[in-house]
């Protein structure tokens, strides 16, 4: 089936590990021109090192405008614009409401909510005009609690209710507005986050597939949503969670049920 992707100008924000790298491979497997954006200028230097002519790394934080402003304009210079806005840059926070120090609060709600919202509106005249779509990584984690998620949780919920409201906002300039919401994905986030746990491994269980996601199936999503095969579709949330959750007690449904 022909995605309709070749050619396109894909940004991926948090675009050197986990889920964003793995969105990047995808979109230039489609044979997008992707530019990868995150803060770590080390990792960038990585992506900039392959000098592959479909894609150059550019470092600069989500939360700070001035610096996407200027990955923007560099992107328009290079690709002549964009035509898939990722916002999937994020920080996760292992801490309950009444244990989290008020920095911490602030730089989640900046980096995983307030910037999506910022690096869209930034984005916006960019995509116009070009049939484009702007894709952002929501959470499982945002519909369901956890006791350990607090404001990540209240940040994807917002980022996946911002999903539906821009939908309906960009509806007539031809912007399609879609989310992935993963569920439990092994990357360095969840690594980190687990460090207390033997094996990380088991974190997969409560999943009807009894296993842990892989990065490339959330950039498969992703790859869906922004091509001509979802040209039908926007204000969705996708979730791609291996059917966590679909069953209230994984643990007795397998053993009595398998
Ligand atoms: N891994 C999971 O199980 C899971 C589940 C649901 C949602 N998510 C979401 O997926 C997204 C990607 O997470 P991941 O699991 O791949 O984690 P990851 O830590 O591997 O990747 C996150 C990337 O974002 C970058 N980043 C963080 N803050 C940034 C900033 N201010 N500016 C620019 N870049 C920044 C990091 O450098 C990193 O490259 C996040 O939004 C996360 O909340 C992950």
């Amino acid at each position: 089936m022909n995605t309709g992707l070749a050619g396109k100008s894909v940004v991926v924000t948090g675009g050197t590990s986990g889920i964003g790298k793995a969105a990047a491979e995808a979109f230039l497997a489609e044979g997008c021109r992707v530019t990868v954006c995150d803060f770590r200028q080390d990792m960038i230097d990585q992506v900039n090192s392959r000098n592959d002519p479909n894609q150059f790394g550019f470092a600069a934080d989500v939360t700070c405008s001035e610096q996407m402003c200027a990955l923007l304009d560099r992107v328009q210079e290079r690709f002549g614009g964009v035509d898939v806005m990722v916002n999937n840059a994020g920080v996760g926070n292992p801490c309950g409401f009444t244990t989290m120090p008020d920095e911490q609060w602030d730089k989640v709600v900046n980096v995983n909510l307030k910037a999506v919202i910022s690096c869209c509106n930034l984005a916006i005249p960019y995509l116009t005009g070009r049939g484009g779509c702007i894709l952002n990584t929501s959470s499982l984690g945002g519909r369901i609690t956890s006791t350990v998620r607090s404001i990540y949780g209240v940040t994807k919920a917002g980022v996946s209710m911002y999903t539906r409201l821009l939908a309906r906002e960009l509806s007539g300039r031809g912007i399609r507005v879609n989310a992935v919401a993963p569920g439990m994905i092994r990357t360095d986030m969840v690594t980190q986050n687990n460090r207390h746990l033997k094996d990380i491994n088991v974190l997969g269980g409560s999943s009807v597939m009894q296993r842990l996601g892989e990065p490339a199936e959330i950039a498969a999503g992703m790859v869906f949503l922004a091509s001509d095969l979802a040209r039908g579709v926007t204000g969705q949330v996708l979730e791609i969670t291996g059917g966590k959750c679909i069953v209230q007690d994984p643990a007795w449904s397998w053993k009595q049920h398998p």
